[in-house]
């Protein structure tokens, strides 16, 4: 991650000791400062009454979510996320497991609660299928007020892949969908081992309780950044006419299909080979 000015209290430095600091230790918050300040102006603005972060790792995001909100569930597949935050945050249930399984629960006990969810950060599977799948929870929950969903890493072309493929349109009360609501980076020499790839951004949805008018429109602001470092990425491969890449994207394409038309026979199919 590249440096990052503000630090996890939402502070700016202001002297000059305060700025080499921010140089010499790294807070862990997986989010650039554009997007730190695009989330804790949509959560000071929102004030959501109940929120839900997916992906919590050291908890950068979390503190900002924990004090803005009333009440957050915070979900994490790595276990060591629940022992060490847990204390750390009054107003925080947190839930350790893979979030295909916990979101649904979730989402499902926020619906009987009658708690008023306002925001969703998803930062947990970053592949195509995982992100997609997270997603598509969401999307079968019937909003009660304004819903905001915060997608990062919209500039990552996996990423990518699967917000634009979600189900969007199977939910009613979908009225925008934008992919770069933040825009994303391209990593430099800086950053070695990932040089040439793009990561960050933040995609964004919002669902409201009436229903919307007409078909969903799946926004790209930036789709020409996006296309051009696209070409210039580690990612620029990724062509039909690539054969490696054609045989990847029709083994996806089975994939999904199956699972949509028939989920019992890919859960035993999974189960069997152990595919994700
Ligand atoms: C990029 S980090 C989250 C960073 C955090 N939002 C921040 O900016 O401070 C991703 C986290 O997602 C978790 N994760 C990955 N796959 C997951 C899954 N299938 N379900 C739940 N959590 C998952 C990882 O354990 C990791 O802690």
């Amino acid at each position: 991650m590249a440096f990052q000015y503000i630090n996890r209290n939402e502070h700016l430095p202001a002297t000059a000791s305060e700025i080499s600091d921010r140089f010499n230790a790294h807070d862990a918050w997986e989010m650039t400062d554009s997007e730190r300040l695009a989330l804790i102006g949509l959560l000071a603005k929102l004030r959501p009454e109940c929120a839900i972060e997916i992906g919590i790792y050291r908890a950068g995001s979390l503190s900002s979510l924990s004090r803005y909100c009333k009440k957050v569930y915070a979900l994490d597949i790595d276990p060591t996320c629940e022992s060490q935050f847990r204390g750390k945050f009054q107003n925080v249930e947190f839930v350790t497991g893979d979030s295909k399984q916990t979101l649904p629960q979730v989402l499902a006990k926020i619906e009987a609660s009658q708690e008023s969810l306002g925001l969703v950060l998803i930062d947990a599977d970053h592949s195509r299928e995982g992100i997609q799948h997270d997603i598509d929870s969401i999307l079968r929950y019937t909003p009660s007020a304004p819903l905001y969903i915060v997608m990062h890493d919209s500039f990552n072309p996996e990423c990518r892949k699967g917000i634009k493929e979600a189900n969007w349109s199977i939910s009613p009360h979908v009225h925008l969908v934008e992919l770069d609501f933040v825009a994303g980076r391209f990593l430099t020499k800086e950053e070695p081992e990932s040089y040439k790839q793009m990561w960050c951004g933040f995609g964004l949805a919002i669902l409201l309780p009436e229903k919307r008018n007409g078909n969903v429109i799946v926004h790209e602001n930036e789709s020409l950044l996006y296309q051009t470092t696209l070409r210039h990425s580690v990612y620029g491969s990724d062509n039909w006419w690539n054969p490696t890449y054609l045989a990847r994207e029709l083994k996806y394409r089975a994939k999904c299909l199956l699972r949509r038309r028939a989920p019992g026979f890919y859960e035993t199919l999974r189960r069997k080979w152990g595919t994700k």
